[in-house]
């Protein structure tokens, strides 16, 4: 067992006094480009990170007229107590955490899902809040396990798309369906090529085994974020009905400076970006599969200088990590990543540079913030999966 297979073990059984029977594990993702692109049908190219959320679980025999579920939280310290029937709706003081797992219970229901009751502990190594899409692995996770829990058919985008209406109606978030398709369909070694309009999937390999993912958390957090989010998925929204098309997937550069006097200036560049962000996540993954790599650079950069001035989701401290990496020696690229505002920068670096490279970046970031960031190195992983018993409660690492 992992060492966080064995905490989640160690804390089920001190929490309710036997060994969990199963467990599923979904990672968070980090996006190398194609960012606010997948709410207009967009393309987008993440990965699944090296880091996970696991949640364990065992049935319980039913105690009342209805089925329950215990879900325990090793990060909150917290054990919500959820009714598994349709319709249930939550007490207003209820976790934050506890409602993504709430939403994905309630898709299962919604489905026709008999849940048994059951007790869960959820673990994550996946940092929280920091645009690693915890909430996705959260979701998934939770879906993995239910989906084996209830005896329930589910193909692996169906299960995506219900933990995004998971996140729309119980955490109130509009996003896109990136960050669920990632943590379900990612392969080890590849980039996820997802056409958010269609969800076609391309497998794009990462050959180079030279190079890293480096993930650099600025470790603000603007609040902006509150509302700008949903603003920016709004201005798309706007901008696509003035030009007559069902969403910006639909749109070219041409028509999108032809309208510019009707939208206006800032739907103009909301729009611009969305446009051009597509063509060059498409444009990264024929290069990278052709091994160019230079380009994936060229067009990282682009993609943040696109992201800070016309879709205005950057902030100075994303913009300086993005500048200190890209200055330095042994860097592909580098970009902002997730939904901006603070949280992450994305860094494509060679693997004998890594070390070097984070030392630079966080120097000077300390020097001109006067904050520190936190790093990690990670290459593509896999999307989510379920361990049975055997795999979970005897094996050994
Ligand atoms: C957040 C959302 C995603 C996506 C990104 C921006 O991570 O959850 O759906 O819109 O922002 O690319």
């Amino acid at each position: 067992m992992t060492n966080q297979q064995q905490r989640v073990d160690a804390a089920f059984r001190e929490r309710f006094g036997r060994p969990p029977v199963l467990a599923a594990a979904a990672p968070g993702r980090v996006n190398l480009i194609g960012e606010h692109v997948d709410y207009c049908g967009g393309f987008v190219l993440p990965m699944a990170i090296e880091r996970e959320t696991v949640m364990a679980a065992a049935p319980r025999p039913m105690a009342g007229n209805a089925p329950v579920a215990r879900v325990h939280s090793t990060a909150f310290q917290e054990t919500v107590e959820m009714r598994l029937v349709p319709g249930g709706s939550l007490p207003s003081d209820t976790p934050g955490w506890s409602r993504y797992v709430a939403g994905v219970i309630a898709g299962f229901l919604d489905r026709g899902a008999t849940i048994p009751s059951f007790d869960a502990v959820i673990d994550s190594t996946v940092p929280l809040g920091g645009g690693l899409s915890s909430s996705a692995s959260l979701e998934v996770a939770t879906a993995t396990l239910l989906a084996a829990l209830a005896d329930h058919a589910i193909s692996p985008l169906d299960l995506a798309v219900l933990c995004q209406r998971a996140e729309h109606d119980f955490a109130g978030i509009p996003c896109g369906v990136m960050d669920q398709c990632a943590s379900v369909l990612a392969r080890h070694d590849h980039l996820l090529l997802l056409d958010c309009r269609s969800l076609d999937v391309v497998q794009v390999p990462f050959h180079r085994h030279d190079l890293l993912v480096l993930v650099t958390n600025s470790n603000v957090r603007h609040s902006l974020d509150d509302g700008g989010y949903a603003a920016r998925r709004a201005d798309c929204e706007r901008a696509a009905a003035i030009l007559g098309v069902a969403s910006l997937r639909e749109a070219t550069l041409v028509q999108v400076e032809a309208s510019r006097g009707e939208v206006g200036d800032k739907g103009f560049r909301r729009a611009r970006h969305v446009v051009t962000e597509i063509a060059r996540t498409q444009a990264a993954a024929t290069a990278i599969t052709h091994g160019r790599w230079d380009e994936m650079g060229e067009l990282m950069a682009e993609s943040h200088r696109s992201l800070r001035e016309d879709f205005e989701v950057s902030c100075p401290e994303l913009d300086l990590l993005v500048e200190l990496a890209a200055s330095e020696r042994g860097v592909i690229g580098a970009r902002m990543t997730g939904g901006g505002f603070g949280g992450c920068t994305v860094t494509l670096v060679e693997a004998a540079r890594a070390e070097a490279v984070i030392a630079a970046v966080t120097q000077g970031y300390r020097r001109e913030t006067g904050r520190d960031c936190t790093t990690f190195t990670t290459r593509p992983a896999a999307g989510a999966r379920l361990m049975k018993e055997t795999a979970f409660s005897t094996a050994s690492e």
